[in-house]
């Protein structure tokens, strides 16, 4: 369970966490990646916020681990 980043395409917060690590590009890339469509692109800001938030995150786990 979890909420919805994305209403139109169903795509889940911790969905789009675990896309974000795996994938670059702006949440239409990775949406795409994950066989959804952009449509009303109410969610891109917020989705936005989270694929940088959980590619800081990725950095910083690298760092920390080296
Ligand atoms: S809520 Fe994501 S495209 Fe509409």
């Amino acid at each position: 369970m979890g909420m919805y980043i994305c209403v139109c395409n169903a795509i889940r917060e911790c969905d789009l966490r675990k896309a974000a690590r795996r994938h670059g590009g702006d949440p239409e890339a990775v949406y795409e990646i994950l066989g959804k469509r952009p449509q009303c692109g109410q969610c891109f800001e917020e989705a936005e916020e989270i694929l940088l938030e959980e590619r800081a995150a990725a950095i910083g786990g690298a760092f920390a681990a080296a």
